[in-house]
């Protein structure tokens, strides 16, 4: 089986978790695609009544298209279930998340969810975090000032790009990745990032999820963290 098809696997098993009636947090990236595809078979085949909240543009454009109604986040007084993504998941359950510049929607959705799901293939698990590059979405005014103190602390900041241009988020913010490969105290640094102006959100995921699914060759392993 290659990543696409664990990929594949994951998303559908998620989408097996999606009760009717139920307001649905939509993850973005290519596994959540897959979740997003499933859950629009569901909608099709099985008259499945949800409400989805997009994480992205891309993700509620792909979920209409499908046929999932979806709502803006504040048009919804609760999130029963998200179902997302990861980059990186550390043996002790927490993640960075933000390789596809979602992570300021996805974390908003995340945490104002009952219950959180992340599905990955079995080469996002690690001991540690940190060898996936920590993302942040930094408002575009002040950022180079942002860039150098990251800079100063050694933390190897790189401003994202595509094609030779700045990557802009949703929001119209830039994305500084941390080449960091090993992340001793993610609580610790959390609360430092969180503390500088400028950035809006970093892809520190702590303590957030309640359910991994992992694709191996032989079949989904679903994991019960809380
Ligand atoms: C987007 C994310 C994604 O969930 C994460 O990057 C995983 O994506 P993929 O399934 O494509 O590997 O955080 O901001």
């Amino acid at each position: 089986m290659n990543k696409e098809e664990l990929k594949k696997q994951v998303g559908y098993k998620a989408a097996e978790f999606v009760q009717n009636n139920t307001i649905v947090g939509l993850g973005t990236g290519s596994t959540a695609k897959y979740l997003v595809e499933a859950l629009g078979k569901r909608t099709k085949e099985e008259n499945l009544n949800i409400v989805g909240v997009a994480t992205s543009k891309r993700t509620e454009e792909q979920a209409r298209s499908l046929g999932i109604t979806i709502k803006n986040i504040d048009e919804v007084d609760h999130i029963d279930l998200t179902i997302d993504g990861a980059d990186e998941i550390s043996s002790d359950f927490q993640g960075i998340k933000g390789g596809g510049a979602a992570h300021f929607r996805e974390k908003t959705v995340a945490i104002n969810s009952k219950q959180n799901i992340w599905i990955v293939d079995n080469s996002k698990l690690s001991n540690n975090l940190g060898s996936f590059p920590l993302p942040l979405e930094v408002i575009p005014f002040g950022s180079s000032h942002v860039f150098n103190k990251l800079k100063l602390k050694n933390y190897n900041p790189k401003f994202r790009e595509n094609n030779n241009k700045r990557v802009i988020t949703d929001q119209g913010n830039y994305v500084i990745d941390l080449y960091l490969h090993d992340i001793k105290d993610p609580t610790k640094l959390a609360k430092e990032l969180d503390s500088i102006t400028g950035i809006l959100e970093h892809g520190l995921f702590l303590n957030i999820v309640n359910k991994v699914i992992v694709g191996y060759p032989n079949g989904p392993k679903i994991i019960n963290v809380r």
